[in-house]
């Protein structure tokens, strides 16, 4: 790609101006201590940062906005770092996801409104990199997304604990006795040890793979430890290249093709990645206008291996990972096979074959060969059936193989708050046969789709040593999660779906191979119990969670909103001076 072509900066609407309304734009700026010649018609390189003290995961992004402000200096950049909403997802209620599209909307109109020709954005915990990325996509600026990086390997007497996973296990554990109070206090400063977000294969994790996977960071983005000196070489490095971007108008829409999300399905099937990818690049694709849809992912990914152990679905920890040769090691390994089209351009100028050429697999524990996977189908399976007209999702390499097809009577909970009251009650009527059924946590019932897909089993079963069932909503789970849990049903509960009229006794049938999700309950009657059934009313009768309520699509959609699907471009806004 040359860097002689010049195309029309947006920047120069603003900076360039000589008259009374370009002096309002410098002068401004100038309060900030910045030499004239700033404004002379460089790129002017938005840094978009998702820090927050409240967002423990990005809470390190100043630093590394300074290491992408060095590269935009010295390719002859004007870096300008400005902040967005941060989510966290340790912090924020109800879930970080009701909030995912509202961060989304900032990101776009402040990239729209300012003196901006390209962004680096900077994500780390789950939802900051799908917001990041589909704001940018609707304004379709040349972009680069650098993630946090993850966390040091947790460690806790003598062996790795890894977020989230370990606390779902530890979670059981207190419940049947085998951990104390006190060796859960001494647990919790032994796992998040350092700077960056969860280490495991979480939605952090498989995020930041994601964007490495669709050519919009530069390879190696998604292992490097957030503490490692090479996180900021790349943050420096990136700061270079979208300067070249910006010079040669590379924007999103170039990267963003339909041959880069098909890349990332399959490398999605690769890692063992979270459910949650699958809402996230539905809504990302939205933005750019590629089709894609929630078979895709089946049809593509189900023949990819799981061949990256890590938690949850395996053993090892990102910083293993990234020791191991990180995700250009598994996209060698992919494309070596026919699995990736090799001739994707990515932000690094390169294609995605000339990107991972050098890659080489440093642990094969780790990183396994594609004859030697953790699980022979990886990817996400996606399921039919009268249960879930619109679809529901199942992660293979998470669940027990013995529950992949089955058949049990349904223990019905109508949301989690009759969930959390019942669960342990030694009275409850339920067995490891059973099938957990909970409702109302989709996309408007609960608000936002909350992480709870993954319900711990009762007490008493836990204490039989069983810790798997199967378990059916339309929640999302943790990307840190594991077990045989169906996600994302949709159409929703709160919206009449066929899981509102589920009722205990009713049997249901899960055929993950057969890809069915069955409710052994006749037509005549499902009809007869939805014709009772009323949707759920909105949360709030005005604000955000209205707007939400009113305008959320289902989980077959990527639960965006329906008036922000689709690029709007970065036209420059009029001047109000
Ligand atoms: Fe932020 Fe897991 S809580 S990445």
């Amino acid at each position: 790609m040359s860097s002689t072509s010049k195309p029309k900066l947006r920047s120069t609407a603003w900076f360039g101006l000589q008259d009374r309304d370009g002096f309002v734009h410098r002068s401004w700026m100038q309060n900030q201590g910045l030499p004239r010649d700033l404004f002379d018609g460089r790129p002017v390189i938005g840094i978009c940062n998702t820090w927050s003290e409240l967002t423990p995961c990005n809470a390190h992004l100043r630093t590394v906005a300074e290491r992408v402000k060095r590269g935009v200096f010295e390719a002859g950049g004007f870096p300008v770092e400005f902040p967005v909403m941060s989510l966290g997802e340790t912090n924020l209620r109800p879930t970080a996801m009701l909030f995912r599209n509202l961060a989304s909307m900032d990101v776009e109109e402040s990239i729209r409104a300012n003196p901006i020709d390209g962004v680096v954005l900077l994500a780390g915990c789950d939802k900051t990199t799908p917001s990041l990325v589909m704001g940018a996509a609707s304004c379709d600026v040349p972009a680069i997304v650098v993630s946090g990086g993850p966390m040091l390997n947790g460690r806790y007497r003598g062996r790795n604990i890894g977020s989230g996973t370990d606390v779902w296990r530890f979670g059981e554990m207190l419940k049947t006795g085998e951990m104390t109070l006190d060796d859960l206090a001494e647990a919790e400063s032994c796992m998040s040890r350092s700077a960056g977000h969860c280490m495991t294969m979480g939605t952090a994790s498989t995020m930041a793979c994601m964007v490495e996977a669709l050519g919009v960071a530069l390879p190696g983005n998604a292992a490097i430890p957030a503490v490692d000196a090479r996180r900021y070489t790349l943050a420096h490095m990136a700061g270079r290249r979208v300067v070249d971007l910006v010079k040669n108008d590379v924007r999103l829409s170039t990267i963003l093709t339909r041959k880069a999300f098909e890349n990332a399905i399959r490398v999605n099937g690769a890692i063992g990645g979270s459910t949650n990818a699958v809402l996230h690049l539905l809504a990302i694709a939205g933005r750019v206008g590629v089709e894609l849809s929630l078979e895709d992912w089946d049809r593509l990914g189900h023949d990819v291996p799981t061949i990256v152990d890590l938690m949850p679905s395996g053993r090892f920890l990102m910083e293993d990972f990234y020791y191991a040769g990180g995700l250009p090691t598994v996209m060698r390994a992919l494309l070596e096979k026919g699995f990736l089209h090799k001739d994707a351009l990515t932000v690094s100028g390169h294609t995605v074959e000339e990107n991972v050429a050098q890659a080489r697999n440093e642990d094969p524990e780790v990183i396994r060969a594609l004859d030697k996977p953790l699980t022979e189908a990886g990817g996400i399976a996606v399921l039919s059936g009268n249960l879930c007209p619109n679809g529901a999702v199942l992660k293979p390499s998470a669940a027990s193989p013995a529950l992949m097809q089955h058949t049990g009577r349904a223990v019905v909970f109508e949301d989690i708050e009759d969930y959390k009251a019942r669960i342990d009650d030694p009275d409850l009527d339920i067995d490891e046969s059973c099938v957990m059924v909970l409702k109302n946590c989709g996309p408007r019932g609960y608000p936002g789709m909350p992480e709870v897909g993954n319900m711990t089993l009762p007490a008493k079963i836990l204490k039989k040593g069983i810790n798997d069932m199967v378990r059916i909503s339309d929640a999302r789970m943790s990307g840190t999660a594991y077990g045989t849990v169906v996600l994302h049903v949709a159409p929703e509960a709160a919206l009449k779906g066929p899981l509102s009229i589920v009722e205990n006794g009713d049997m249901i049938t899960l055929d993950v191979p057969a890809r069915k999700l069955h409710l052994d309950v006749s037509d005549a009657e499902i009809k007869a119990r939805l014709a009772k059934r009323q949707n759920l009313p909105p949360p709030m009768e005005s604000g955000y969670q209205r707007l939400y309520y009113d305008h959320v699509l289902q989980a077959d959609r990527g639960v965006d909103f329906d008036f922000l699907v689709g690029c709007r471009g970065a036209d420059i806004p009029r001047e109000s001076h």
